[in-house]
């Protein structure tokens, strides 16, 4: 769990919420809506790392507000939580938010709830929760999307209180290049396969973007996931923001192989933290699969990585595509652990 989110600024106006809870020790609580600042991405960060797990990417506090901020402010998405605290110290805080891809079904948010292990099992972690419901409600939203590691056993029983149900599974994947052997980073790309980065071709071919989207278009379909998700719009502009908005591309650090003037295959990257970056999409048209073009585009990335000073990439995995899998694992990628991705229906 990880995801951070701001207060958009529609909402920015709205009374805040603010009361008191005194518990048996006769210790005050106040619950408040969780600011667009850095100190409350601070906060929210700290409150994360008690749970963090090694080897795992964090988003430092600074490009979570920066991420959140252009979501919100420029591009009206939804993102905003509450803060309980003590007189002392930070108990817990939630976080909504619609940055990223999600379901299809219905009208879907993202959830997180993190509360200091000192004040776990006392209803903290519900009440906070449950107090987002009435306003996703009045923003239309009907389901909240959680994601779970596997293993995290008091998540998964709090999400099983909540009434949540199991969409799917992914797995976290992780290279680190400093492992890598020439050989490991050699593309072995035949005569008839030009590779070019997508900033490259961003600057050099007007119809760059329509280019990108037919092929986004081509393999699609064939993206394995047990839910249905809307991954790329129809309309071009659309498609443009998901990349730049959502998804935050790196066009230096993402490739598409050309053969014969046709746009064959594509991977992308997002740069995120000092040393390590994030592979996100992968996709070769079906008439081009078999040939050896997602490894060579990845050992395309694998080299612009290490020029860049990267160390480490993470990318997340279906449970169910087994062939990416298992190619991933050839090239060097380890498996760091599982999420659980559920939802609960409230509307
Ligand atoms: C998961 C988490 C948010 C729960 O917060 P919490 O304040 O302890 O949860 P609550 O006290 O509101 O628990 C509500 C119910 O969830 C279940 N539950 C929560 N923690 C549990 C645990 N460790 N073992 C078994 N059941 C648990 C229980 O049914 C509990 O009700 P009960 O205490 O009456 O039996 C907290 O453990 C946490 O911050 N974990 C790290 C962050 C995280 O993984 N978040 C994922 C959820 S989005």
């Amino acid at each position: 769990m990880g995801q951070v989110q701001a207060i958009p600024e529609s909402l920015c106006s709205v009374v805040v919420i603010s009361f008191r809870i005194v518990d048996t020790a006769s210790t005050s609580f106040s619950l408040r809506e969780m600011r667009l600042e850095i100190d409350d991405l601070q906060k929210w960060f700290d409150l994360n790392e008690f749970d963090r797990v090694e080897d795992e990417p964090r988003l430092p506090p600074e490009k979570m507000l920066e991420t959140r901020k252009q979501a919100v402010e420029d591009h009206g998405k939804t993102c905003f939580g509450f803060v309980l605290e003590s007189e002392e110290q930070t108990v817990g805080m939630v976080s909504f938010h619609n940055i990223g891809t999600l379901l299809n079904i219905g009208k879907p948010i993202f959830c997180d709830v993190v509360i200091n292990p000192e004040f776990r099992r006392r209803g903290f972690g519900r009440q906070l929760y449950e107090s987002g419901l009435d306003r996703l409600r009045e923003l239309g939203f009907d389901r909240c999307v959680v994601g779970v590691r596997e293993g995290n056993e008091a998540a998964l029983a709090f999400t099983e209180y909540l009434g949540c149900s199991e969409l799917d599974r992914q797995y976290l994947l992780t290279i680190d290049l400093t492992t890598l052997s020439d050989e490991g980073i050699a593309t072995n790309a035949d005569d008839t396969v030009q590779l070019f980065s997508l900033a490259q071709l961003r600057d050099t071919d007007p119809q760059w973007r329509e280019k990108l989207h037919d092929l986004s278009k081509a393999f699609e379909k064939d993206i394995p996931s047990r839910v249905e998700v809307s991954i790329f719009p129809e309309d071009l502009d659309e498609f443009e923001k998901l990349l730049y908005v959502e998804w935050e591309l790196d066009l230096d650090g993402s490739f598409v192989a050309v053969i014969e003037g046709v746009w064959a295959a594509t991977t992308w990257k997002r740069t995120a933290g000092e040393d390590w970056c994030y592979h996100i999409m992968t996709g070769v048209r079906p008439e081009f699969r078999r040939r050896g073009l997602v490894k060579t585009l990845k050992r395309a990335g694998f080299a612009w990585a290490m020029r860049v000073g990267i160390r480490y990439i993470h990318t997340n995995q279906q449970e169910s595509n087994l062939p990416m899998l298992t190619l991933n694992r050839q090239l060097g990628f380890e498996t760091k652990s599982c999420y659980i991705l559920l939802e609960h229906q409230f509307g």
